[in-house]
């Protein structure tokens, strides 16, 4: 693992809405620039920056029209460098976000694969040999376009269907237009790819979160082939940029951890059971009590047993794909979600206006984002013009904000003691003085139980032991606890008791104590 991974809280930055530095209400490169001080004092060292390359914005920026360009209306490439640099300058890092599966249809390399003529853009995407032969119907693709270029063919899509499917190959072809993985075709978009990323990492950014990882290879039903493409890929990267990290967008963290991923997201959707923590009917982080953890813990655990040693996985507060958390928890319930997300192993991620509980906003959809856009709202820094976000006229801006007459903002939030931003930035400060409760101390679940507060566990490394006792019930609960308190590290709500083996807590409390 590269070493900075294990005291490295993120910040996902969504280039758009964080803030505008030229006022034409779109967030810039400059703009990120200009706050970089304020997140190292939230007490994050590491960015996701959401795309930032040219693109018609179809799907927010994961419609690429060139990977090696920045959009103008972010700034330029040197904008870009400037950033990493002024990153590096303040100790933190900075990872892009890398989208290999599929470009947009605006990309130069899908307009020559359209074209009648053969050429050497042909095999890029993948096509069927006739107009009437659909490509739909193979494990990872999730649609067509036919009859709209004069290529007598159809293509694959892998998103949305302006998103046009790169061919990487199919594990198992079955029919002659389906190329083999280790074919000329799939190999040059491979080649293709490992060059974008070069082009960066010579650039100096420190690696990329990699959108849909696990969508490469088709009709891959067990992912074999996929694993082994990214293995190729790591291999190349150990040589020729050993320190680059990759953080894959899959949530199957057995696989991609085996493909060469240094971690992996748990996803809103597919088997994680994120959601019953915080975004259900009943969230677990709610203090009705009523929810339920269990199955959440059991898989994270199976997942974690079979990544031990080999990687970590990713617990984030939100992203610009789900409901913004605050929807379903206030302020009071979200300090501790924070308690929890920011003692759990592997690496925290901190979406850009979580640490000041912004809501979700009910929005016609903006840039592809349907029901996402609520979550993708300008950042709340001041009471001042359009919340400090932009100089701007506010019809420009990006989405319009939270016209509530309690909209948090950051300013506000920095000037009350008691906040949530400031809770958030004292668990960050008090997991990293504890290397146990970093990436990579262990964890061992000491209690949680179908419907049943509080959640306990176990951080360790060589050196110490941290119990993390987290009720966000409004109920004072109890539970067996094998353990002695040798000293209180943590406290929100009040103090928790271990007395005969049982421990004993108020309701929406939590301790994090030596034993
Ligand atoms: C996952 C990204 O997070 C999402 O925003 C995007 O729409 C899809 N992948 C397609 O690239």
């Amino acid at each position: 693992m590269s070493h900075w991974l294990e005291e490295s809280v993120f910040y996902e930055i969504y280039p758009q809405s964080f803030k505008d530095l030229n006022g034409d209400g779109i967030g810039d490169i400059p703009g990120i620039i200009q706050k970089l001080d304020y997140i190292k004092e939230l007490g994050c060292n590491a960015l996701w920056l959401n795309p930032c390359y040219l693109s018609p914005f179809g799907d927010a920026g994961y419609d690429v029209a060139d990977y090696c360009q920045v959009a103008p209306r972010y700034g330029t490439n040197e904008d870009l460098v400037r950033l990493f640099k002024e990153v590096h300058k303040r100790d933190m890092h900075i990872i892009l976000d890398f989208v290999p599966g599929h470009t947009s249809v605006e990309h130069p390399w899908f307009k020559e694969s359209c074209k009648a003529e053969p050429n050497s853009y042909w095999g890029r995407y993948i096509w069927s040999d006739s107009i009437w032969t659909d490509v739909a119907d193979y494990d990872g693709i999730t649609g067509s376009l036919r009859g709209l270029y004069p290529r007598n063919g159809c293509v694959a899509v892998n998103f949305f269907s302006n998103q046009p499917a790169l061919n990487y190959g199919f594990a198992h072809p079955t029919e002659p237009w389906q190329s083999p993985v280790d074919s000329p075709e799939a190999l040059g978009t491979r080649q293709a790819m490992k060059d974008a990323m070069a082009f960066w990492l010579s650039k100096g950014c420190d690696g990329f979160r990699v959108d849909m990882a696990g969508s490469l290879v088709k009709n891959d039903t067990d992912s074999v082939e996929t694993i082994r493409l990214w293995q190729d890929i790591r291999n190349y990267l150990d040589r020729a940029y050993p320190d680059a990290v990759l953080i894959s967008e899959w949530g199957e963290p057995d696989k991609s951890l085996m493909g060469g991923f240094h971690m992996d997201f748990l996803l809103h959707f597919g088997p994680s059971h994120y959601m019953d923590l915080f975004r259900c009917e009943h969230p677990y982080f709610s203090r009705e009590g009523k929810g339920d953890a269990s199955a959440f813990v059991e898989t994270y655990q199976k997942n974690y047993n079979l990544t031990k040693q080999k990687g970590m996985i990713c617990i984030p507060s939100g992203n610009h794909d789900m409901d913004r958390i605050r929807k379903y928890l206030d302020y009071e319930e979200l300090k501790l979600v924070y308690a929890f997300l920011l003692s759990m192993p592997g690496v925290p991620f901190l979406y850009y206006g979580d640490e000041i509980g912004m809501r979700h906003l009910e929005l016609n959809s903006v840039e592809g984002g349907y029901g996402r856009t609520g979550a993708r709202t300008p950042m709340q820094w001041d009471n001042g013009k359009n919340y400090g976000f932009s100089d701007g006229e506010e019809e420009n801006l990006y989405t319009v904000q939270d016209s509530s007459i309690d909209a948090p903002v950051v300013s506000q939030q920095m000037a009350k003691a008691d906040s949530l931003w400031h809770e958030i930035q004292k668990l960050i400060k008090i997991r990293r003085n504890y290397p146990s409760l970093c990436a990579s101390g262990t964890i061992e679940f000491v209690y949680c139980q179908p419907k049943k507060y509080p959640l306990v566990y176990l951080r360790s490394d060589e050196k110490s032991r941290i119990l993390v006792a987290i009720n966000p019930s409004a109920e004072d609960v109890s539970c067996p606890c094998p353990y002695e308190m040798k000293e209180k590290i943590y406290g929100f709500g009040k103090d928790i008791q271990i007395e005969n083996e049982t421990l004993h807590m108020s309701g929406q409390s939590a301790g994090f104590v030596l034993v």
